[in-house]
C-alpha cells in the first residue's frame, strides 16, 4: 500500500479513499491474525498502517469510518469454542515508537492529572510478551473458566486447555473471592523449535513463529493436544476483583506472584521518563537472550487510584502504553535483482525491495551474495532457506540484526506468482551487457571485460576517499557520485586537478548544487589540498588493489619504505624474478596477493593513472627507525596467543622495523614474550626462563610513538 505522501499533503478525497483502503486491509489482517493464527501481514507493517490510519483520522476527523480499524481490538471469536462474555472488557494498548512518543505520553498524563511537569510520577516498566492474552477467573480460590480476548467483549472458552498449562494454578489460597487474572500465554524459542521439528516428523505443517504456535496450541478443540504442547503463562494484569490486590500496579503484581502466578522478573519501578527509557534500552540489549519473544516494553502508571482517574479511551487505557521494539524481521516484495560491479570486479547480486521498515530502518536493498545463495545453496552445496530459491516478484522475509547488512532470510512460496522463473545469473549479465565469468571453485562471478566499467570507477573513487584512505572532508561517497555523474571527477587524480580545471562556470554550477554554496566549494578545495600530503601505507590502501586491505598496505609500506622503491619493485616483479621472490618472501604476503599487487603496475593504462596521481601528491615515506632510540632494538621477541589489534605478520614487521629480532619459539635467549589470549606452553616456558612477558596492549604502549 503506497503511503509515501505526508498526511498533511492529502486532499480530502485522497484521505477518504486511503481510509477506506486501510480499513479493508487492516480489518482483514486483524481477522487473519486473531481468527486464523495465520498472519499474512507482518507486525511492523500492521503497526505502521494503523498509525497512518490514526494520523489521517486525526487530521480529517469527519472522515472517520464506522468500521475504523482504530476501534477494533481483535476479531470475532473462532467457531467451535463456547463463548464467554468478559465481565470487564479486555483492551489493547496504544503504541509508542520513539522516545518522543514516550515523553508525549508522560506529558499527556501529567496534564490530565494536573501534575506539574517537573514533578515525579511513579510508573512501571515491563516486557511486552509476544503471545496471546488470556483471562482466568477464580471464584473462592477455584479456577472457573479461562477465556481468550476474542473481540474484547466476547472471547473463546478455553478452560480445559488453560488447565493443562503448568504456570496456571487450579486452586489459589488466600485469594479474593472473585479474581480474574490476566496475562499472556507464550512459548519459548527452544520449545517452539522442538515443536516444529516434531510437526515436521509427523508430516504436519510447521508454525511460523512462537506466537502462532502458542495461539494454535491454546485454541485446540482437543485439550489433549494442548496438554502435549509446552505453553507458559505470565500474569501482568487483572479484571474483576472482589477486593483490590494492592494500592499500586507493582504491589498488585507482587500479590499475583505470591498467589502462585509467574510474573516477569524484568519488572521495574521508575520515577522519570529517563528511567523508563533506560529500562527499555537495558531490556533491548538482552532481548535476544531471553529465550522468548517480547516486542516492546509496557509502561503503566503505578498508582491504581490515578489509573482509575485516567480511565480509558475507546479501546486503550490512558494510563499505559506499549513502547515497541523495532521489528527485526519484515516481509516485502522483491522488485528486482541488480548486478553491482565491485571495486575488485566482483559481480554481486543486490535485491531491490519494496521499501519496508526493519529494525527501525527503512530497507530497500539487501545483499544476495552470489549466484548460489539465490539458488538456495551454500558454498558446499548444502541447502540454505530449506533450499528455496529467490525469484523476482517473490515475497521475501528481510532480516536485519544490529549493523548487519539486511539479508533475505525466507521466501513465501505460497505467494509465488504462477509464471515466475528461477533467476538466471548469466542471462542477466547478458541483458545488462556486462562481460563476466565464473571459475570453478569460485562462488563469485567476476567482471572479465577489457574496458573499465563506470561502476567500477565509482566504487574505486568511493574507496579512495573513504575514512581509512584519503578521508577528504566534504568529499564523501555522495559527493563523489555527484561529481562523477557530471564528469568532473572520473579518476582519483582528477580530485587533485579539480581546482585548476574548474572555471567560473563550473564553480557557479557547483555552488548551485544541492548542499553546496560558494563557501563550501572553497572549503572543499582547501581540504583536498590538505590531503596532498599522504602517508605511504594510506596511499597503497587507497589504490584499491584487490586483496590489499589496510594491514597488507602497512606491510608493503614498511617493507619498501618509499613510493619509488615500491613502484620500481612492483614493475619489476614478474613471477620468477628476484623482485617477485622478495615480494612473496614478505611474511603475510602470499602468491595470490602478490599477483594482484603487481597487476596494476604492469598494465600500461593503470600505471599511467597511478603515476599521474602520485605526481599530484607528496608521499610521506615510512620513517626508518633510529634503532638506537628503540627500546626493543637488538632484543629477541616472541609473539604467542591471539593478537587483537594487528595480524601476526604486521606485528612481526613492526617489531623488525624497530630493530627487534622476531623468533618463533621461546628459549633462554628470548627477551620479551608478547602473549595474547589463549597463550599456552610458550607463556609457561617464558615464565620458567623468567622472560619479560607483556600483553598486546603493554607491547603497543612500549613501542608507541616510535
Ligand atoms: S497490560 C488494558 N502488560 O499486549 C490493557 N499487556 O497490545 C492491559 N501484553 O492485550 C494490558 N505483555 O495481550 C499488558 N506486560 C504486559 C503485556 C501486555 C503483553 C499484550 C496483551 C495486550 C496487548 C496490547
Amino acid at each position: 500500500m503506497p503511503q509515501s505522501r505526508p498526511v498533511s499533503d492529502l486532499t480530502e478525497d485522497q484521505a477518504h479513499s486511503e481510509l477506506e483502503r486501510l480499513a479493508m486491509a487492516l480489518n482483514k489482517a486483524n481477522s487473519d491474525y486473531h481468527g486464523e493464527d495465520l498472519p499474512l501481514l507482518d507486525d511492523a507493517t500492521f503497526d505502521r498502517w494503523k498509525k497512518r490510519n490514526y494520523e489521517i483520522e486525526t487530521l480529517f476527523p469527519l472522515l472517520k469510518r464506522a468500521d475504523s480499524p482504530s476501534n477494533q481490538v481483535g476479531s470475532r471469536p473462532k467457531d467451535g469454542f463456547g463463548k464467554i462474555r468478559h465481565s470487564q472488557r479486555m483492551l489493547s494498548l496504544g503504541n509508542a515508537f520513539s522516545d518522543g512518543d514516550v515523553e508525549d505520553f508522560v506529558t499527556r498524563i501529567k496534564r490530565f492529572l494536573s501534575i506539574a511537569p517537573e514533578l515525579a510520577l511513579r510508573m512501571t516498566a515491563e516486557p511486552k510478551i509476544d503471545g496471546l492474552s488470556l483471562a482466568i477467573r477464580y471464584e473462592q480460590g477455584r479456577l472457573v473458566y479461562a477465556v481468550t480476548r476474542g473481540d474484547g467483549e466476547v472471547g473463546e472458552d478455553v478452560t480445559a486447555n488453560a488447565k493443562t498449562i503448568s504456570d496456571i494454578p487450579l486452586v489459589l489460597s488466600g485469594a479474593p473471592d472473585v479474581l480474574e487474572v490476566r496475562g499472556e500465554v507464550y512459548m519459548t524459542h527452544a520449545d517452539f523449535a522442538a515443536l516444529n521439528d516434531a510437526q515436521a516428523l509427523a508430516g504436519h505443517k510447521s508454525f511460523s513463529n512462537p506466537r502462532n504456535a502458542a495461539a494454535g496450541s491454546l485454541r485446540q478443540l482437543d485439550s489433549k493436544i494442548t496438554e502435549a504442547r509446552p505453553l507458559l503463562f505470565f500474569a501482568y494484569a487483572w479484571g474483576e476483583v472482589s477486593e483490590p490486590l494492592g494500592a499500586t500496579q507493582s504491589e498488585a503484581v507482587r500479590r499475583l506472584n505470591k498467589l502462585g502466578f509467574t510474573t516477569n522478573s524484568l519488572f521495574s519501578e521508575c520515577k522519570t521518563t529517563t528511567e523508563l527509557l533506560a529500562h527499555y534500552r537495558k531490556i533491548e540489549l538482552v532481548r535476544s537472550d531471553l529465550g522468548y519473544d517480547i516486542d516492546g516494553i509496557v509502561y503503566k502508571v503505578d498508582d491504581l487510584s490515578l489509573q482509575s482517574r485516567l480511565g480509558f479511551r475507546t479501546t486503550t487505557p490512558r494510563w499505559a502504553i506499549a513502547h515497541k521494539f523495532p521489528a527485526e524481521l519484515a516481509w516485502t516484495e522483491l522488485l528486482d535483482i541488480d548486478i553491482q560491479v565491485g571495486r575488485t570486479g566482483a559481480l554481486s547480486p543486490v535485491a531491490r525491495l519494496n521499501p519496508v521498515t526493519v529494525g527501525g530502518v527503512v530497507v530497500s536493498n539487501a545483499t544476495l551474495h552470489n549466484e548460489d545463495y539465490i539458488a538456495g545453496r551454500d558454498s558446499k552445496g548444502g541447502k540454505i532457506r530449506d533450499g528455496k530459491d529467490i525469484r523476482i516478484g517473490d515475497w521475501v522475509q528481510v532480516y536485519r540484526a544490529g549493523d548487519v547488512i539486511p539479508k533475505i532470510s525466507d521466501v513465501d512460496l505460497s505467494r509465488r506468482g504462477l509464471g515466475s522463473k528461477p533467476f538466471d545469473f548469466a542471462s542477466k549479465l547478458k541483458l545488462e551487457a556486462i562481460e563476466g565469468s565464473r571459475e570453478e571453485g569460485d562462488a563469485v562471478w567476476r567482471y572479465s571485460g577489457s574496458e573499465p566499467l563506470p561502476d567500477l570507477a565509482i566504487e574505486g573513487l568511493r574507496h579512495f576517499v573513504s575514512r581509512q584512505a584519503f578521508d577528504i572532508d566534504g568529499l564523501g561517497a555522495k559527493q563523489i557520485e555527484q561529481f562523477y555523474h557530471r564528469g568532473w571527477i572520473c579518476a582519483p587524480v582528477e580530485i587533485f586537478t579539480l581546482k585548476q580545471r574548474f572555471g567560473t562556470g563550473q564553480l557557479q554550477q557547483l555552488s548551485n548544487l544541492e548542499g553546496w554554496g560558494e563557501k563550501s566549494a572553497e572549503n572543499l578545495f582547501d581540504s583536498i589540498d590538505e590531503k596532498r600530503s599522504i602517508s605511504l601505507p594510506r596511499l597503497i590502501f587507497a589504490l584499491g588493489i584487490r586483496h590489499v586491505g589496510e594491514g597488507a598496505a602497512r606491510l608493503l609500506a614498511t617493507s619498501f619504505m618509499t613510493w619509488k622503491t615500491f613502484e620500481d619493485a612492483m614493475r619489476a616483479a614478474l613471477p620468477g624474478s628476484a623482485s617477485w621472490d622478495s615480494l612473496v618472501d614478505i611474511d603475510g604476503i602470499g602468491a595470490v596477493m602478490a599477483r594482484s599487487v603487481v597487476a596494476p603496475f604492469q598494465e600500461p593504462w593503470r600505471l599511467l593513472e597511478i603515476r599521474a596521481l602520485v605526481a599530484q601528491l607528496d608521499v610521506i615515506p615510512v620513517q626508518p627507525i633510529e634503532t638506537s632510540s628503540s627500546p626493543v632494538a637488538g632484543k629477541t621477541v616472541v609473539f604467542t596467543g591471539t593478537l587483537e589489534k594487528m595480524t601476526r605478520a604486521e606485528a612481526k614487521a613492526r617489531a623488525e622495523s624497530l630493530g627487534a629480532k622476531v623468533s618463533g619459539s621461546v628459549s633462554a635467549k628470548t627477551d620479551i614474550l608478547i602473549a595474547g589470549p589463549g597463550a599456552g606452553s610458550k607463556a609457561k616456558k617464558a615464565t620458567d626462563f623468567g622472560t619479560f612477558i607483556l600483553d598486546e596492549d603493554g607491547w603497543i604502549s612500549l613501542i608507541e610513538g616510535l
